[in-house]
């Protein structure tokens, strides 16, 4: 890579920042292979932001998320902030980087590792090789539509108001993403709403098919109602190979896809804009898990996850096809040499800590590329 890239790191609250100091290593090492030239800028975003400067996600902050090549985000929030205002909650910093970075698609692979497969809640032969991707509209739906809010009646009752309203092309820019991925795996999507319930659904189902036809005639689409599809997944998940959904939807199928794979601390992901006039797409990668404030600063987090979300960037936001899949090896060979953290142990196993899981993917590095 000849171009220096400008990666900002938003460590988070919890076990983010320990979970990141493993992803410093692992990315200084692609700059001493000469493979990137990456330079990290640092900020402050959820309750470690509240507490320096009374918001979870300062505007300088938001300025440099926009101007940066890549995010990487730890994880937000923890007890001490649960019982903030809810403007100020530190997932209020998370949401507004997706809103203003415009990142409408959301990919949550599920991803069964061979060496976890036993630890999963269902049986291992349901779910021995899973490998889903569920595309989640980010920026629409229910999260953020209008009108919202919390107001008194005449009568002294008080009313929850959201409202969950989609857009053709809110529908269509996210569901080309789907289409697309679908084209480098198994060309299978299924689209998934509740259209027997809600217009929005059934606009959604519409567009998608429409899309489908005129477009991606070449990929298997088929349609399912969310509650059947939260079944399906724990009853044959190997039926799916991407799913797409809105937000709401994709918050709550994108949790019981993860537990499936028994291992919610390996689990990546990547939030995607449009690509802009100088070919630039706004991206942030986190991990799936959350800020597990009760294991923080003890050494014990498993940073495999956000290894894995360093890993989707450099496959989606610079093209490094073959250091990606590099470093998925690694992860994949040091879960096969048995090193596990405390979320992951199995009998016969090596426990180590977050540092020493890093130690474990820099030494399968160096084999690798020995
Ligand atoms: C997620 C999380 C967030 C969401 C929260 C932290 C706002 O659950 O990324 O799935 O609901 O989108
Ligand atoms: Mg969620």
């Amino acid at each position: 890579m000849s171009l220096s890239k400008n990666i900002l790191f938003l460590p988070g609250d919890g076990i983010g920042p320990e979970v990141m100091t493993q992803v410093r290593r692992v990315m200084a090492w692609f700059n001493a292979s000469g493979a990137t030239a990456f330079e990290i800028e640092d900020g402050l975003v959820g309750g470690s932001a509240y507490d320096a400067h009374g918001t979870p996600l300062h505007d300088d902050t938001m300025k440099l998320a926009l101007d940066a090549d890549a995010v990487l985000l730890g994880a937000v929030g923890g007890p001490k902030w649960d019982n903030l205002d809810f403007s100020v909650k530190p997932e209020r910093g998370l949401l507004r980087l997706r809103k203003e970075m415009e990142l409408f698609a959301n990919l949550r692979p599920a991803l069964v590792f061979e060496a976890l497969a036993e630890a999963s809640s269902l049986k291992t032969d349901l779910v021995a090789g899973l490998d889903i991707m569920i595309v989640r509209e980010l920026t629409g739906g229910v999260y953020f539509g209008q009108p919202r809010g919390i107001e008194t009646l005449p009568n002294g009752e008080r009313r929850g108001i959201n409202t969950q309203v989609y857009d053709t092309h809110e529908i269509i820019r996210v569901a080309r993403v789907a289409f697309d991925l679908a084209r480098a795996r198994d060309s299978r999507v299924c689209s998934v709403e509740k259209g027997n319930v809600m217009e929005s659904g059934l606009l959604w189902r519409e567009e998608v098919t429409k899309l489908g036809e005129s477009d991606y005639a070449d990929v298997a689409l088929s349609h399912m109602y969310a509650d059947n599809c939260a079944m399906q997944l724990v009853r044959r998940p190997k039926q799916f190979d991407v799913i797409l959904t809105d937000n709401l939807f994709g918050d709550l199928l994108s949790d019981c896809a993860a537990m499936l794979t028994g291992s919610l601390g390996m689990l990546p992901s990547a939030s995607l804009g449009a690509k802009d006039a100088n070919g630039k797409i706004p991206a942030m990668y986190e991990p799936v898990h959350g800020s597990a404030p009760d294991i923080a600063g003890q050494d014990k987090a498993n940073p495999l996850a956000t290894i894995l979300s360093f890993s989707m960037m450099l496959r989606y936001s610079f093209d490094l096809g073959a250091e990606a899949d590099l470093l998925d090896g690694a992860v994949n060979d040091v879960l096969n040499e048995g090193f596990r953290t405390g979320d992951i142990m199995q009998p016969g196993k090596t426990l180590v800590g977050t540092t020493g899981m890093g130690d474990a993917v820099l030494a399968a590095l160096d084999r690798r590329a020995g």
